[in-house]
């Protein structure tokens, strides 16, 4: 048997080591508490539940669904960007459900990449950017997201030949892993920038509704000619809290996303139709879950970022995304110190370098476990002096 060689060019998992000390402190019965996925711990509204049961008996959504998704749900989505971004799209050519938005971040690669070709990708960045790419047989490109800049990439360093080989830049607001957000100045000058270099931007937008202190998060969709040179994706995972259900949507340029559709319709057979169902039941049903969950992400965030900061892990208070990126001491490596958080006080985070290297020096914790385990949590980084160690 020969595997083929491009899955020689993914980077090594490099969790596998984090994963296996949890799994060994489990074992001599510790009680270690993960911080470290970004899957959110409340239920899905029960509303939306009911629907998906309902449709589930139905024998016509037993069979296959067309991978264009129901036109029901099409221009659901399209009447949900309009009440929530004042966007408008064409729900016949400018909106696709996807299976989950992970899977259209990584199909989407297969629509621009030829071999040896590059794509713009934020470092540190949700993985699938730079691993479609790698997959497709293309070469990301890091733009580096530094603090300084807000964690906003710097479109001016991007030498501007590697500009002109790019065939896609991604980017992502609010952003996982740094929580940082972007407005609408950023998303034109990334339009203006991708007409200057003739490529396509892929914006990834599904922490939008996770917000905090008031905070509204634009859509890339609101801005003008944003719908020339790119689409974005979304995703019901994080919002409805739909993780496991898996649906998103891209939305946005009808080349870009026929694209998408024709790689898709030969590859998968769409989202099941119970689960469309269920998915314009969410988006039209309603949405008062969204700001009491949005309180609890809130609470547990002051609490946590408020406890790094006094132990002297400088965090930012992020007002969006479920996830606290916070610097660590120069002195340590972000794995050699996520390792120390698990052995000293059994505390799983994510290192930085999973993100990309930009991601070295930080560490992510995520919100989305039970009050009670963060208060815990919160409570054993308190009393840990590390720096005596
Ligand atoms: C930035 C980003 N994009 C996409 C996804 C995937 O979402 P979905 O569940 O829709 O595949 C995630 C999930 O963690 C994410 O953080």
């Amino acid at each position: 048997m020969k595997l083929a060689r491009r899955l020689d060019r993914l980077p090594p998992y490099l969790f596998v080591e984090v994963n296996r000390r949890i799994a060994e402190l489990r074992a001599k019965g510790k009680d270690v508490i993960d911080f470290g996925i970004g899957d959110p711990d409340l239920p899905t509204p029960s509303h939306i539940i009911e629907r998906l049961c309902r449709a589930a008996h139905d024998p016509a959504n037993h069979r296959y669904p067309e991978t264009d998704g129901l036109p029901e749900l099409r221009r659901t989505i399209a009447e949900w960007y309009k009440k929530r971004f004042g966007a408008t799209l064409n729900p016949a050519k400018e909106v696709l459900p996807l299976v989950g938005s992970k899977e259209g971040i990584g199909h989407m690669a297969l629509c621009f990449i030829e071999p040896g070709d590059l794509a713009l990708v934020p470092d540190p960045g949700y993985p699938p950017f730079s691993l479609g790419t790698i997959l497709a047989g293309g070469e990301p490109y890091s733009m580096p997201l530094k603090e300084e800049n807000d964690f906003l990439p710097d479109f001016e360093a991007i030498p501007g030949d590697i500009a002109d080989r790019a065939r896609l830049m991604w980017l992502n607001y609010p952003n996982n892993p740094t929580g940082a957000i972007a407005d609408l100045g950023f998303f034109e000058k990334a339009v203006h920038f991708a007409r200057r270099h003739s490529l396509a931007i892929c914006h990834d937008a599904p922490y939008t509704e996770v917000t905090f202190d008031g905070y509204r998060a634009p859509s890339f969709m609101q801005t003008p000619g944003a719908k020339d040179v790119g689409v974005e994706f979304h995703s019901l995972s994080k919002t409805y809290h739909m993780t496991g259900w898996r649906i998103g949507m891209v939305v946005g340029n009808t080349d870009m996303v026929n694209a998408l559709s024709r790689v898709k319709s030969n590859l998968d057979s769409g989202v099941p139709q119970a689960i469309q169902y269920a998915a314009v039941e969410a988006l039209r049903g309603s949405q008062e879950h969204i700001a009491k969950h949005n309180v609890v992400f809130q609470r547990r965030r002051d609490k946590l970022v408020t406890v790094l900061n006094e132990v002297g892990l400088k965090a930012r208070m992020p007002k969006a995304t479920f996830y606290v990126w916070a610097k660590i001491p120069p002195d340590y490596t972000s794995m050699e110190f996520a390792k120390k958080l698990l052995d000293e006080v059994a505390i799983a985070v994510t290192p930085g370098t999973g993100y990309g290297k930009e991601g070295e020096g930080y560490i992510r914790f995520s919100l989305t476990i039970s009050d009670d385990r963060l208060e815990e949590g919160v409570n054993r980084l308190s009393s840990w002096h590390w720096r005596r160690r």
